[in-house]
């Protein structure tokens, strides 16, 4: 069992009145020429936002953007994001020219009320992804709380996450991360029965550990996307030129001796849409046969495979996904995974979805707002999930429970 969120405080633990609150948030959006094309990690954020806001603390908003190369490159710029939270909050956003700007010790000198400081992305400074403490040092000289409410980047050890709250007394998290580890536990800790998995995506080798965590709590997994066709392979099926990870193929072939021991279901796919390459959409076929011939490629799964999804999940009284089914964001390989969204959709059950690829399709699909909890991180989720300490949890345990020092974690 997880510590989930053991001896770790909240917002509310916090007089934060007329206080300085540093809150790391992820705000790392999709941005297409500056403009924000989803804005769920935003509208994710508010709640601790608001509550800062009307229990009157001076509030420093900080996030990373993307993985700029150097500060030059102004796309990454936080301003797009600043100006969103401005007109959702109708507050002043005040945006620092750097993340480690000394102007913000003269902003909060003369702090008013409706007034936010949003710090630059964080990652236009080395200090950040190299977690030093210098940068955090500066940050801590002016804030008096720091919450971390960025889920989706706590498992990077950067400054922000882990070296800042290392060297603050007052450190705990906002509403964001409450929710999010709690519906993540919920999936381990007693789940209601039947739980089903779905897993997808390209690669095994992503879900290895997942599966091994999520081995003996479910009652089955459903297997679609690109990492099907190694199990199909494991089967000794044909895969034509579908995507295979041949070094996994063993792995594969263990893994269903062992789910089929323990008497639980793997449902993999029976039928296919495919084309002749990934790009191709004028020449697919619907593949009737589970294999397939030696010039095409499976891009999505087919109507049979769908209707024997379907109708596993609409028994299941919990759902965990993650990962597409096909590469749904063309639209005529979406069919499968927008299938799924809708299967979810209607089950009464718990469903949650593991952020990344599979919070995006939802988003697609239109059946984002009938799941019971979308994640809003991909890495960060399926870490947890699969029993590993995320560094920007661990730093705010008392002490002695810590690890001392995590290292940087690269990308
Ligand atoms: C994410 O998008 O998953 C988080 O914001 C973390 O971003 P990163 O993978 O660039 O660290």
């Amino acid at each position: 069992m997880s510590n989930g969120l053991k001896n770790i405080k909240t917002i509310r633990d916090f007089e934060i009145t007329g206080k300085t609150v540093f809150l790391r948030l992820d705000l790392n959006v999709p941005l297409d020429n500056g403009k924000i094309t989803d804005e769920t990690r935003i509208r994710a954020a508010l709640p601790t936002v608001q509550y800062c806001l009307e229990k009157g603390a001076k509030l420093i908003i900080a996030s990373h953007l993307g993985r700029p190369k150097s500060a030059d490159d102004k796309k990454y710029s936080m301003e797009p994001i600043a100006k969103r939270l401005g007109e959702l909050l109708d507050v002043e956003v005040v945006l620092m020219e750097e993340p480690s700007s000394e102007g913000v010790k003269h902003i909060l000198y003369g702090h008013m009320r409706k007034q936010i400081i949003c710090l630059e992305n964080l990652r236009f400074d080395d200090g950040e992804v190299e977690n030093r403490n210098d940068l955090a040092q500066g940050w801590a000289s002016y804030s008096d709380i720091y919450i971390n409410d960025a889920f989706g980047a706590c498992h990077r050890a950067h400054a922000s996450i882990h070296a800042l709250p290392e060297v603050m007394q007052n450190k705990g998290i906002g509403f964001l991360i409450e929710k999010e580890i709690k519906m993540l536990d919920s999936l381990t800790e007693n789940p209601k029965k039947p739980f089903i998995a779905i897993l997808g995506g390209s690669k095994v080798s992503d879900k290895i550990p997942v599966i091994e965590k999520l081995i003996n709590v479910v009652d089955g997994f459903i297997i679609g996307g690109a990492m099907a066709y190694t199990f199909l392979k494991a089967q000794g099926i044909s895969v034509g030129k579908s995507m295979v990870e041949a070094d996994k193929v063993k792995y594969a072939k263990e893994m269903i001796q062992r789910i089929e021991a323990r008497g639980k279901t793997l449902l993999l796919p029976v039928d296919h849409i495919t084309s002749s390459s990934f790009n191709d959409v004028t020449n697919l076929k619907l593949n009737p046969n589970v294999s397939i011939s030696e010039n095409e490629m499976g891009l999505d799964i087919g109507p049979q495979t769908i209707k024997n999804y379907v109708s596993c999940l609409s028994g299941a009284e919990t759902i965990f996904w993650n990962g597409p089914m096909g590469v749904f964001e063309t639209k005529e390989f979406s069919r499968g995974t927008f299938a799924i969204a809708e299967a979810m959709a209607k089950n009464t059950g718990t469903k949650i979805v593991g952020g990344g690829d599979s919070a995006a399709a939802a988003e697609m699909s239109g059946f984002a707002d009938q799941m019971t909890h979308i994640s809003t991180g991909g890495g960060a989720s399926l870490e947890y999930l699969q029993g590993e300490k995320l560094p920007g949890l661990e730093v705010l345990r008392p002490r002695k429970q810590s690890e001392a020092n995590p290292g940087v974690k690269s990308f």
